[in-house]
């Protein structure tokens, strides 16, 4: 694993963008130099890097699942084959995140046109009910969503990333799963930071004797051999069995006894039961470019296209990156779309969901005219909403692009880092806390301070509400942008701030991810923001004009892909927030 070669020097035109005359040569010839000068750095191949390539790239918050991704694509295979690859090698190297156990959202896009949606997003276990996370009197059992086999949701994921292959890639099966196995049997040096993450967990690891057994037996030090025999297992028995390797058998045995030891739901019927859904990606523009994002039973892409809509009324360009003007005009379309989000959304197979209307320009203009461009519209008068509290979580990311074209997108999660933090005995893997995500009860909020509605409420085998949004974005047909990001509430509006950094204020793609972000999400009613998302005059002006802002230490972390069709070039970048890496070839 190495740093991939900078193939050519870039001396061809800056990404397009929307403005015109003067500015418009300036902000070109500004951008050609940051984006040689970036790319120039790359070669330390730090987060944050702007690594370019002719045939492909693979980027994800994992340098070892990133250099799956390229091997793969090396070695032939196309970049679904590596997608593939990626997300059951992310399930050995980036335990926060990457999973068997969890639940993902795949975007794909191939050259010739084809594209889906595939929603492997986890569902609830017949048994449960609405009120399973209730004491007798009616109020919220704080832990009980998030922690330990109750708090765990049917797993999608296997069954996404298997189906995914099927369709759309060139490789079998065996062949893709070999990388992760080999992570898995041989196991890997830990850096100094899997280390101390590792070690991080250790306390609420060791609630769970499983968890203990795979992640603590010993004391994590950099450098160290980290071996997951168990987990090694059950990936030869997908690679074996395809998905009844999962659903069925061995590994599904081992799910179902941990349940009845840790008071879980999950049964033989619903392991057996589950299927991911391909569903048609969301369509949506912003101005010349065409959007393939996430529908329902993400609240995701709704909530991306439905803002844009909003935002593309505006001279965003002419108002400038950072502005108060900006920030001000960016919070009140994310109030807007996050009271939508609360009042409509949920699993399509269980409510109706409005959704032409949402993404429609003309709804966007009806919310657009309730924006007053001097002040804040209190959230309270936008609709009703409940109080809030914060938490943290852990999902992540990658974006892979092939030499054909073919591009994909996929947004994994276990909710909370390292999910319920229980590990399935026997099979070595840890299980979700999604079940968090539905809602536990009206105008509670959960760990992102997200107060649901009854749309999400808990039925038997429905997908809970989710805000990942994994996107492609095309131009003229072709594609042009593959991007996403972890941050529970904040996976939304970080996309849209990134894509808004590329298409309005033509920031090359390392620029782009790294300019500091900020947040609104309805309710709470706070306007949040990076430490250097504005400086004390902008935020003193926000102030004036009714906004609450609270300071957020990081918000999002973007794994991205950008063509440079002019240079006929692959960018992609890792967010200096993570540690992860953009591998080319
Ligand atoms: O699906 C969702 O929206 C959440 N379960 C995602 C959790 C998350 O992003 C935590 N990350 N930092």
């Amino acid at each position: 694993m190495g740093t991939p070669p900078f193939e050519e020097a870039l001396n061809t035109r800056a990404p397009a963008r929307r403005a015109s005359g003067r500015r418009r040569c300036a902000v070109l010839a500004r951008t050609v130099v940051l984006l040689f000068l970036a790319a120039s750095a790359a070669s330390a191949q730090k987060p944050g890097a702007l690594v370019s390539a002719r045939r492909g790239m693979a980027v994800s918050a994992c340098e070892r699942a990133s250099a799956v991704g390229a091997r793969i694509m090396r070695e032939g295979g196309n970049a679904v084959d590596a997608a593939v690859a990626m997300g059951f090698a992310l399930a050995v190297t980036y335990p926060s995140a990457g999973n068997l156990g969890g639940g993902a959202y795949i975007i794909i896009r191939m050259a010739d046109g084809r594209e889906a949606a595939i929603d492997a997003r986890e569902t609830a276990p017949a048994a449960a009910t609405a009120t399973m996370y209730l004491d007798a009197t009616g109020a919220v059992l704080r832990n009980a969503s998030l922690r330990g086999p109750r708090a765990a949701g049917v797993p999608g994921s296997v069954d996404g990333l298997l189906t995914a292959l099927a369709r759309f890639g060139s490789l079998d099966r065996a062949r893709v799963l070999a990388p992760a196995l080999e992570l898995a049997d041989a196991g890997y040096r830990l850096k100094k930071h899997e280390a101390m993450f590792l070690e991080s967990q250790r306390p609420a690891f060791a609630e769970f004797p499983s968890t203990l057994r795979v992640y603590g037996a010993s004391p994590h030090r950099e450098g160290s051999r980290f071996r997951q025999p168990d987990l090694a297992a059950a990936l030869r028995r997908i690679a074996r069995e395809g998905r009844d390797g999962f659903y069925l058998g061995e590994t599904a045995e081992y799910i179902v006894r941990q349940m009845r030891e840790g008071g879980g739901l999950i049964t033989h019927a619903d392991l057996a039961g589950y299927s991911c859904i391909v569903r048609k990606p969301l369509h949506g523009s912003y101005r010349d470019r065409e959007l393939l994002t996430m529908p329902p039973s993400s609240a995701g892409g709704i909530g991306l296209v439905q803002m844009l809509n909003i935002l593309e009324r505006h001279d965003i360009a002419g108002m400038g990156a950072g502005t108060p003007a900006t920030l001000h005009l960016l919070a009140e379309a994310m109030r807007r779309a996050y009271a939508d989000r609360w009042k409509y959304l949920g699993d399509p197979a269980y409510v109706d969901i409005p959704q032409e209307r949402l993404v429609s320009k003309d709804y966007a203009g009806n919310l657009d005219t309730s924006i007053d461009a001097a002040r804040a519209t209190p959230s309270a008068a936008v609709r009703p909403g409940g109080p809030a509290r914060e938490g943290g979580g852990q999902t992540t990311h990658y974006s892979v692009a092939d030499r054909w074209g073919n591009a994909v997108s996929v947004t994994t999660t276990l909710n909370s880092i390292c999910g319920g933090k229980c590990v399935v005995d026997g099979a070595g893997f840890l299980l979700n806390n999604e079940m968090d995500d539905f809602t536990i009860k009206p105008g509670e909020a959960n760990q992102f301070g997200l107060v649901g509605s009854d749309a999400n409420r808990i039925e038997a085998g429905k997908r809970m509400l989710s805000s990942m949004t994994p996107t492609i974005v095309l131009r003229g047909g072709a594609v042009e942008l593959i991007l996403g990001s972890p941050g529970g509430s904040t996976i939304t509006t970080t996309v849209l701030q990134v894509l808004l950094n590329i298409l309005e204020f033509a920031m090359p793609l390392d620029r782009a991810v790294s300019a500091p972000r900020m947040h609104h999400q309805w309710m709470p009613d706070s306007l949040y923001h990076e430490p250097r998302a504005m400086d004390r005059a902008a935020a003193a002006t926000l102030a004036a004009m009714g906004h609450v802002l609270k300071e957020r230490p990081a918000i999002g972390r973007v794994d991205a892909v950008y063509y440079h069709a002019a240079s006929a070039t692959w960018f992609g970048c890792s967010d200096r927030r993570g540690h992860g890496a953009a591998i080319g070839y």
